[in-house]
């Protein structure tokens, strides 16, 4: 089996953006030049995913826009033979990808959401990529790493990565048994529990491959953390049935749910970035020395 479908749930409200996003969605706050969206879509059709899944609230019709064919766009573009940029928005979705976008008709938490995709996804395993947690991976992005593993275990992976221990009650939290440097089985996954009654500090992050029976569970959980249908709970009750690995990814996160992460992306990416990186980099250091202590 090899996962080919990716499921991105784009149905929140942004209320930590506001007032940027009381019109348009958090998912288009662009980081660089590319809406944030966008990094993990590529991320997904990098690790071989070819049909894009968007979970959708209220609101969030740009980001349909974003991954259509705009024609007049491209035809305007070629017209004025301004033909890099016109590749650029060519290659947001290659020819091969396919999206579709499906309603949440309310916002219940991130495992009805996930749930909400069951039809599309059918009887197959599949991703879940939260676009918030932006994860830089270099030549192997985070979800090709697990897509590798998936080969070997045929089963689901979730994403961790060690946190402060101060922070634990802002992710689902895994207690794992590990089988090498990066593999565990997990025993154990609670949604956002507070310091004291934590399993370890490995937080999961926004990355999952999925085996398909958790559909049939995410439909009868109860609601769990802030009375939200958890996907969190989802996986501790898959794990009751089959096994369930962490992964402990290759890379660097930025929270860009948060303003001080997503300022951070911009600016990491930004001294990255292939035209603008030298000028950009010549500017931060110049501004940096006027800066007080
Ligand atoms: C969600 C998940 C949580 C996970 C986090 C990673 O929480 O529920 O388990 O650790 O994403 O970003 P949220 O950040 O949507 O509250």
């Amino acid at each position: 089996m090899k996962i080919k479908k990716a499921v991105f749930p784009v149905g929140g409200l942004g209320t930590r953006f506001l007032p940027a996003t009381k019109a348009s969605p958090k998912e288009m706050l662009p980081v660089v030049d590319k809406p944030l969206i966008q990094y993990a879509v590529k991320e997904a059709i990098d690790a071989g995913c070819d049909e894009i899944i968007f979970v959708t609230g209220r609101g969030k019709r740009a980001i349909e826009d974003h991954f259509d064919v705009s024609y007049e766009l491209e035809s305007q573009l070629e017209a004025a033979g301004k033909y890099d940029v016109l590749e650029e928005v060519r290659d947001i979705m290659p020819d091969h990808v396919t999206a579709v976008a499906i309603r949440q008709p309310r916002p219940l938490g991130l495992g009805h959401a996930v749930y909400c995709a069951r039809k599309v996804i059918g009887n197959e395993p599949f991703a879940v990529l939260l676009a918030d947690d932006m994860i830089y991976g270099g030549k192997n992005p985070v979800l090709k790493q697990m897509c590798d593993v998936f080969d070997e275990v045929q089963s689901s992976i979730i994403a961790v990565e060690e946190v402060d221990p101060t922070e634990t009650h802002k992710y689902g939290i895994v207690k794992t048994e590990l089988q090498n440097d990066r593999v565990g089985k997990l025993g154990d996954i609670v949604e956002k529990p507070l310091p004291e009654n934590a399993p370890s500090n490995l937080a999961v992050v926004g990355r999952y491959i999925l085996m398909p029976e958790i559909f049939d569970l995410l439909e009868n959980l109860p609601k769990g953390s802030g009375g939200e249908i958890q996907l969190t709970d989802g996986i501790a009750a898959l794990m009751q049935s089959q096994d369930v690995y962490s992964y402990a990814y290759k890379g660097k996160r930025y929270d860009c749910g948060s303003k001080l992460g997503y300022l951070a992306a911009t600016v990491e990416y930004g001294i990255n970035h292939r035209d603008l990186g030298d000028d950009f980099r010549l500017y931060l250091k110049e501004f940096v020395e006027t800066l007080d202590d």
